[in-house]
């Protein structure tokens, strides 16, 4: 299963603490391990349940967020850094653990589509994912992350990491939501 988490994130490599990276490989190995997914399904079904058609799987949407937020805070540390500091491990932690929870928010159906399952309806996946998380180790402030990147997180006081994640992930979502802007092959 290492391997498997491995393989679909090289960007668990930009994580400079060896402790901190190990702790994330741990959370997306738990996972893959109790979900009704196999690594091999992230690479076909789609992102989001939200976008009818939606044209990208779940991990172009993931490891896209990971790199838009790397390049965020790389951006912000350099113009801004002096006054809002900036942790880039825990961003990057954060970002790649934000949906770990949809392992356990969906199922597939017996066609081999991705759904909600009940208990993704129950807890959706901030809820789940947070869990995983702190099972593994993974400090507070990563945790921040997942809790706080979805709506749910509106009413949440986010930290600076939190909010480039959230906004890193809604940018590569929101467009979505017109038609307009997707080339339909
Ligand atoms: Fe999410």
């Amino acid at each position: 299963m290492r391997d498997a988490v491995k393989q679909l994130w090289p960007e668990i490599d930009w994580i400079g603490n060896a402790q901190l990276r190990e702790q994330v490989t741990e959370t997306w190995v738990k996972a893959l391990e109790r979900s009704p997914l196999k690594a091999s399904d992230l690479d076909r079904i789609p992102f989001t349940l939200l976008i009818p058609n939606c044209p990208i799987t779940f991990m172009e949407h993931k490891r896209c967020v990971v790199h838009i937020a790397r390049a965020s805070a790389e951006a912000m540390q350099s113009f801004m850094g002096r006054a809002l500091p900036v942790d880039m491990d825990t961003v990057i932690a954060g970002a790649i653990l934000a949906d770990v929870g949809k392992l356990l928010e969906y199922e597939l159906d017996p066609n081999g589509q991705s759904r909600q399952s009940e208990r993704g309806e129950a807890l959706r996946h901030p809820f789940t994912g947070v869990a995983l998380a702190l099972e593994c180790g993974v400090p507070d402030a990563v945790c921040h992350i997942v809790a706080a990147h979805a709506a749910e997180g509106d009413l949440v006081k986010r930290t600076t990491e939190a909010y480039i994640v959230h906004h890193a992930d809604f940018m590569a979502y929101l467009p979505f939501k017109n038609p307009k802007n997707v080339k339909t092959r």
